[in-house]
């Protein structure tokens, strides 16, 4: 939530910054707004709405002068969405300009204090109290990063920092606590940015800063301090993406080229992890012992990643026997969870920066529990503060709604699954050898479905103007229901829920009359004929049914059916890999159809670091 990033070097800031926020927009776009430093003042512009709004004020940045700024993208929390609330904020003064991500916890309290020495606030935010507490402290302290480590000391919650100040203009201060926020080293410039794809075009060298620390960046060098004040050596990490991987290279919008990427995706998150027919894990350390000693296995996530757990605790359950326990992050951390040292947490994230995700983790970690997390953004903070780390390699993901990250998600546990089931010999070598030929099939089936991509825009066309639709399945079905249920309602603003078909008699089937959407999921073999029977049910009672099946059931289910997506046959444990392709599609052809922004959803954001 929210997009910081910040210049200093020798060219002009302002295109740097918007290129910078147009890559970050992702993360909030309710406004932008930059801040730059020219002789010797602080020059902010800003501007509600889109971040394209900001671009023609200042004519793509070039009417702004100045080679050190800061910009941002917001995500409204406190205050509404307009130009005032906007960042970056400037001290009473106007001699400080600050812009932040995260939420300041007691920012009322600090503003009562401040407003009573007779300081003014103009914005309704808590960022504010940042820029201005800065410029009081200042009064007293030696400098300004003495100044920053007073203010740091006050401040309660989450924060990514970036400083500018009129006084200081060869310098830029970054802080983080709880948000993410990492260092450029240019050639003669340096960055901040809440992401890497903000710097990519610019540099590939960077670096991630951890709690507590506070940055001190100059053209030709940046300073790492630790909560202490002491010297920190940052490691140096290589970006060896393209460019191109995060543009939209030709395809109308980043979700569609998302999910057209997803075989390849797929590929690259299996392909390397399986050796002459085997899985092989690399460096985790996983052995029998160690499984049949615990005593609980926990899967949280939020989200989609959440629904990708779903379909785990299912595959898992099946193939190991081991009971698996799926719980949303933002209820384990105050559920008083039941962990100990034998307790495995799979924690699941695409962004590695969910804020609940991320003190879902930490609280399972003082309570002694393993933790192995399957993420997409290398080096984020699920990442580093996990005991082992599966990396999804999807590359990166612009769309806010998800497709390919859920995709290579579940590839990853599924591996996963299979690997447990062999340690703990709840499946043969003859089916384990089975299983993995057949996952490393998998992408190739994606690319049938794909093909089949007009037929389902032709359903989209035939049902986009519907006002509530239901998604029913049992066992893996439901929870790709879930999933598909939710990827609609994100991106089409359609209402939609999704339901196990044996719960439609408790309550939802007296909202099913004439003409009722009801997506039926039947891809699960042995539930097929309950699937079936669920049709009928609905059907008897007005719904317009678009079943999902595979190829050997579609002629049974086409006898009910109105509309049919259909995907090849697989094993099991990999329906819904080939499922969820169909659902992400229909959901996309149905915004599309409505003229939703399907890239950048209404109140949505992709990275979600608040709570
Ligand atoms: C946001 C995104 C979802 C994502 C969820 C969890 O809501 O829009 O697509 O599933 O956050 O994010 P994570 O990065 O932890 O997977």
């Amino acid at each position: 939530m929210c997009g910081i990033v910040g210049y200093i070097g020798k060219e002009q800031a302002a295109p740097i910054l918007l290129d910078g926020l147009a890559r970050l927009e992702y993360r909030g776009y309710d406004s932008a707004g930059v801040c730059v430093a020219e002789q010797g003042l602080l020059h902010v512009v800003k501007s509600k709405g889109r971040l394209q709004n900001l671009c023609e004020k200042t004519d793509n940045g070039r009417t702004l002068p100045g080679c050190v700024g800061i910009g941002h993208t917001r995500w409204a929390t406190h205050g509404e969405p307009n130009d005032i609330n906007s960042h970056p904020h400037l001290s009473q003064n106007g001699r400080i300009a600050l812009v932040h991500n995260g939420i300041i916890e007691n920012y009322l309290e600090l503003r009562e204090a401040l407003e009573e020495k007779g300081i003014v606030f103009t914005s309704d935010t808590d960022s504010e109290v940042v820029a201005q507490l800065l410029e009081y402290c200042l009064r007293e302290a030696g400098s300004v990063l003495d100044a920053l480590y007073m203010v740091l000391h006050r401040i309660e919650g989450a924060y990514a920092l970036g400083i500018i100040c009129a006084d200081e203009p060869d310098k830029m201060y970054a802080a983080r606590k709880d948000a993410p926020l990492l260092l450029g080293y240019g050639d003669g410039c340096s960055y901040i940015a809440s992401d890497v794809t903000a710097l990519v075009k610019y540099t590939r060298e960077v670096s991630y800063m951890e709690d507590g620390e506070v940055a001190i960046l100059t053209r030709d060098n940046i300073t790492v301090l630790n909560a202490m004040e002491l010297p920190v050596q940052k490691e140096h990490h290589h970006i060896d993406w393209e460019v191109s991987a995060a543009e939209k290279g030709g395809y109308p919008h980043f979700m569609f080229k998302e999910i057209m990427e997803e075989p390849e995706a797929l590929r690259r998150a299996i392909h390397p992890r399986i050796k002459d027919g085997r899985i092989d894990l690399g460096n985790l350390n996983l052995t029998k012992e160690m499984l049949q000693g615990l005593r609980r296995l926990y899967i949280v996530a939020c989200g989609s990643s959440y629904h990708v757990g779903m379909v785990g605790k299912y595959n898992i359950e099946k193939l190991t026997r081991m009971p698996v326990e799926v719980t949303l992050a933002s209820e384990f951390r105050y559920c008083d969870p039941i962990v100990d040292d034998r307790t495995l947490v799979i924690i699941i994230s695409q962004s590695g920066e969910t804020l609940d995700t991320m003190a879902a983790l930490r609280e399972a970690k003082a309570r002694g529990a393993r933790i192995l997390s399957i993420v997409n953004v290398v080096g984020s903070s699920i990442a580093r503060e996990s005991d082992d780390v599966l990396y999804t390699w999807a590359g990166p993901e612009i769309a806010v709604a998800t497709t390919k990250a859920y995709s290579t998600q579940l590839a990853v546990l599924n591996i996963l699954t299979i690997e447990l089931a062999h340690l703990l010999g709840t499946v043969t070598d003859e089916r384990y050898l089975q299983l993995v030929a057949e996952l490393q099939r998998i992408p190739e089936k994606l690319d049938t479905v794909l093909e089949s991509r007009e037929t389902i825009q032709y359903y989209a066309s035939q049902y986009f103007n519907h006002n509530s639709v239901f998604f029913i399945g049992r066992n893996v079905d439901f929870a790709l229901g879930l999933e598909g249920s939710l990827k609609l309602k994100e991106i089409s603003y359609i209402h939609s829920e999704a339901y196990a078909s044996g719960e439609l008699k408790h309550g939802t089937i007296s909202l099913i009359e004439d003409g009722t959407l009801v997506v039926a999921l039947g891809t699960y073999g042995a539930l097929f004929d309950k699937a079936m029977s669920n049709v009928v049910e609905v059907k008897a009672r007005g719904a317009n049914v678009l079943a999902l099946t595979t190829e050997s059931k579609a002629s049974q289910m086409k006898k009910n059916a109105d509309g049919m997506l259909i995907i090849p046959d697989t094993e099991d444990l990999f329906l819904p890999s080939l499922g969820v392709v169909p659902l992400q599609l229909f959901a996309y052809y149905v915004a599309l159809q409505r003229g939703c922004d399907i890239d950048k959803p209404r109140n949505l954001a992709k990275s979600v670091t608040v709570e």
